[in-house]
């Protein structure tokens, strides 16, 4: 229940979903937790260890603001966990049918949004150095149909994983990422909108998991508690994949 005690994180885009799981997890492992978002959480948290600010990740004044915030609150930072990201919200597009201002928005929160966290809150970190988690994803290395602007973004998040990896280790940098598969949040739960029958589609997107299911935001939060704890202190610049076996096969049945 102590895996974090004394450890002050930032988790952005921490108001529902995987961020939201992550956020609480570390707080019953007794970090401080500022929730970084631009919707309100809903419901509210109710413990003690959280605490919520509003922040655009792709607006760096607002980002400066998180970084001073925290530090002016908790007198320190230790973790940063990169998980706010979207998914293109006007249906699945081609390179061509794309447009121009959702291409940007996507790379602008997705990708441009952890370099800004990033870049403001390595300084804030102490000389003792900190832990960066990024949430890249399985569309880091696989082309989802219609979501070319997605898709390069989470490559992007890999390769800035492995480069802030690279610079800023010998500062007591870690920075890992997690490679989430189909986690069943409300960004995944959309995905099936526009389906006829959206149980028996769901259903058969779980049946291709060799461990039979969907991830659950638990499953994230968990995998982001290791990095974020010293039990992981030799892991470093690396991509942890986390899709119940999803991509551990060929695609080709026979
Ligand atoms: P979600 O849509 O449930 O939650 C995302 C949160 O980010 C929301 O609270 C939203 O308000 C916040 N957000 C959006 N734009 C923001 C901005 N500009 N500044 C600050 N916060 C902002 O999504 P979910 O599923 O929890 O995804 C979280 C992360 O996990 C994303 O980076 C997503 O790409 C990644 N991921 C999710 C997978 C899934 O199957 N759910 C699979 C692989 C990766």
């Amino acid at each position: 229940m102590n895996r974090l005690s004394d450890k002050v994180a930032i988790v952005t885009g921490a108001a529902r979903g995987n961020g939201r799981a992550i956020a609480t997890r570390f707080a019953a492992e007794g970090a401080k937790v500022v929730v970084a978002d631009v919707r309100d959480p809903n419901p509210d948290f109710s413990d003690d260890g959280l605490v919520f600010h509003h922040t655009d990740v792709s607006d760096s004044s607002q980002v400066k603001d998180m970084v001073a915030a925290t530090v002016e609150r908790f007198g320190r930072l230790d973790t940063l966990v990169n998980n706010a990201g979207i998914e293109i919200e006007n249906g699945y597009k081609t390179v061509v049918t794309l447009s121009e201002d959702d291409w940007d928005k996507i790379h602008n929160i997705n990708l441009r949004g952890m370099f800004l966290c990033s870049k403001y809150a390595i300084p804030a970190m102490s000389e003792n150095g900190g832990v960066i988690i990024n949430i890249g994803s399985i569309a880091a290395t696989l082309a989802d149909p219609g979501m070319p602007a997605y898709n390069a973004a989470k490559a992007g998040v890999h390769m800035l994983t492995r480069a802030i990896a690279v610079d800023h280790g010998s500062q007591g940098i870690r920075c890992n990422a997690i490679a989430p598969g189909w986690i069943m949040t409300d960004m995944t739960a959309s995905l099936f909108d526009d389906v006829d029958d959206r149980e028996a589609a769901q259903r058969q997107v779980a049946a291709q998991h060799p461990v039979g299911r969907f991830g659950r935001p638990q499953d994230v939060a968990n995998m982001a508690l290791w990095l974020a704890s010293d039990e992981s202190e030799f892991a470093s610049g690396q991509i942890f994949t986390l899709d119940g076996g999803l991509t551990a096969g060929s695609p080709v049945a026979t």
